[in-house]
């Protein structure tokens, strides 16, 4: 392997390839103790191109270890997102009796349709089923990124797809026949790109398995708030037929603010029950212009997804997985009192740092990370606007496009004066869970390697601070 020209950039805790061009995660599946991860790879360079299915496992979620590419191009086309599930009671009749994996993904040719390939040695080799595709292509151009779950109180796989400005719902006994259920969209959200990458689950309120809503789940580029390609969410009710939004028709909720989280995909069949996903940290607007190497494209740490009660509804909450926390290593801690600039420093550069702040007189409260003489990255809560940021204008490497300068916000109204922040800062990326997971914001940076000071502040007036930092040590 070729050595990285940019190892300063290279995610301690968060998968990259080893090489090449890596987008979309697809195939996200828990399958005999190994988590597995796919994604649209070109096993030939550092742009987009002959979409390809790479490989990796991991059985702590932190840790991945990449395998040979796993679906190459073929007569149908290039092979785009899609998913991955565990056929437990051979309903496809591929497995002999046993249970073995599937996948369903997109054959990009002259047209775009879905087709399937199964894996009866652990994800290790694929047989591309010999009567795909197993859903032709409707009559419209943009046809893909399946995603396929089983629906245990109807008793059949169902399958999402997004078809040019709605997602289709499609069902079937065996994976192999198809026949459409419903669709959903043309009248709801944000159309301001082509949508992508549909996902759809159930997920408990407050951890009350007697109360849940679904959750589908809609990519789209470009048209996000931060510019470029973005992910927005639905709640309602999933009948196993169709799904009908709990919200107005033009409500446009986004599952993540910053400029780089996009085509999330939750893992099938995790046997704990939780709903975990992860997404690829870049953005449409400038990815084939990251500038690392000899790699490009790497996903966001895995995320347990929630949902909370939120004025007559319910919203979506992220955080980071608990397996992230067993690699946290070096404990620093400082608590103390902060007037209109910083106090304790700590330095690192891949960390997790949580913070509790009692904003008292301040009108603004955070942490810098990646701070030094090449510039920081701010992490704020600006408490007069009611709105959390990350703000990378000043952040190094900002040429990458003259899209990536920028300050990314989402709205965020704390309670009593406290904000409580995570900020996962590794390498080349910053995640950010502020109000336990309400309000999530992921951003690519670029500082240079000698940036690594972490420091809380306050501007405007006093706050008051507790601060952890941790080192991620895999
Ligand atoms: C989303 C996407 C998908 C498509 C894939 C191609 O980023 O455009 O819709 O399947 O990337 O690589």
């Amino acid at each position: 392997a070729r050595a990285d020209e940019t190892p300063h950039w290279r995610p301690a805790v968060r998968f990259s390839p080893e090489r090449d061009w890596l987008n979309d995660p697809n195939g996200l599946v828990f399958f005999d103790g190994e988590y597995h991860l796919f994604g649209q790879h070109n096993p030939y360079g550092d742009q987009w191109g002959n979409m390809s299915w790479l490989h990796a496992v991991s059985t702590d979620l932190v840790r991945w270890e990449q395998l040979p590419v796993a679906l190459e191009p073929d007569e149908l086309g290039a092979i785009y997102s899609g998913s991955a599930v565990v056929d437990h009671h051979d309903t496809s009749g591929f497995f002999g009796g046993k249970p073995g994996l599937v996948a369903i993904y997109t054959s990009a040719g002259e047209t775009q349709q879905q087709c399937i390939a199964h894996s009866a040695d652990r994800g290790r080799t694929w047989t591309k089923h010999a009567g795909n595709p197993v859903i032709p292509n409707p009559g419209v151009e943009d046809f893909r990124d399946p995603k396929v779950f089983w629906h245990a109180p109807t008793g059949r796989w169902v399958l999402l797809v997004a078809a040019g400005d709605r997602i289709g719902i499609y069902g079937s006994a065996n994976l192999r026949e198809w026949e459409q259920l419903s669709e959903f969209g043309a009248e709801h959200g944000s159309h301001g790109g082509v949508w992508e990458c549909p996902d759809l689950f159930e997920l408990p309120v407050d951890g009350d398995p007697g109360r849940t809503r679904w959750v589908l789940i809609v990519s789209i580029n470009p048209g996000g708030p931060a510019g470029g390609s973005a992910t927005q969410y639905f709640t309602g009710d999933f009948d196993g037929t169709a799904f009908t939004s709990d919200g107005p028709a033009d409500e446009v909720r986004w599952v993540d603010r910053g400029a780089d989280f996009y085509a999330p995909q939750s893992f099938s069949d995790v046997s704990d029950g939780r709903r975990l996903w992860l997404g690829w940290t870049s953005n449409w607007d400038y990815a084939e212009a990251i500038p690392t190497s000899p790699w490009r494209g790497m996903m966001s740490t895995p995320r347990e997804l929630g949902l909370v009660p939120a004025g007559d509804g319910v919203a979506l909450v992220q955080r980071p997985v608990a397996e992230l926390s067993a690699v946290r290593a070096n404990r620093r801690a400082w608590r103390g009192s902060l007037a209109d600039g910083t106090g304790a420093e700590f330095r690192g550069s891949a960390v997790d740092v949580v913070a509790t702040f009692r904003i008292g007189t301040a009108s603004v409260v955070g942490v810098d990370v990646f701070a030094g003489p090449g510039g920081r990255t701010r992490v704020g809560y600006d408490a007069a606007a009611g709105e959390l940021f990350v703000d990378r204008t000043d952040a190094g490497g900002t040429r990458v496009s003259e899209k990536f300068p920028a300050c990314h916000t989402t709205p965020l109204i704390v309670d009593e004066g406290v904000l409580d922040l995570r900020v996962v800062a590794d390498r080349s990326c910053v995640e950010v869970f502020a109000a336990d997971g309400r309000a999530v914001m992921t951003d690519l940076v670029f500082p240079d390697p000698g940036s690594d000071r972490i420091a809380p502040f306050a501007a405007g007036g006093r706050a008051e601070v507790e601060v952890e930092v941790f080192d991620l040590t895999p």
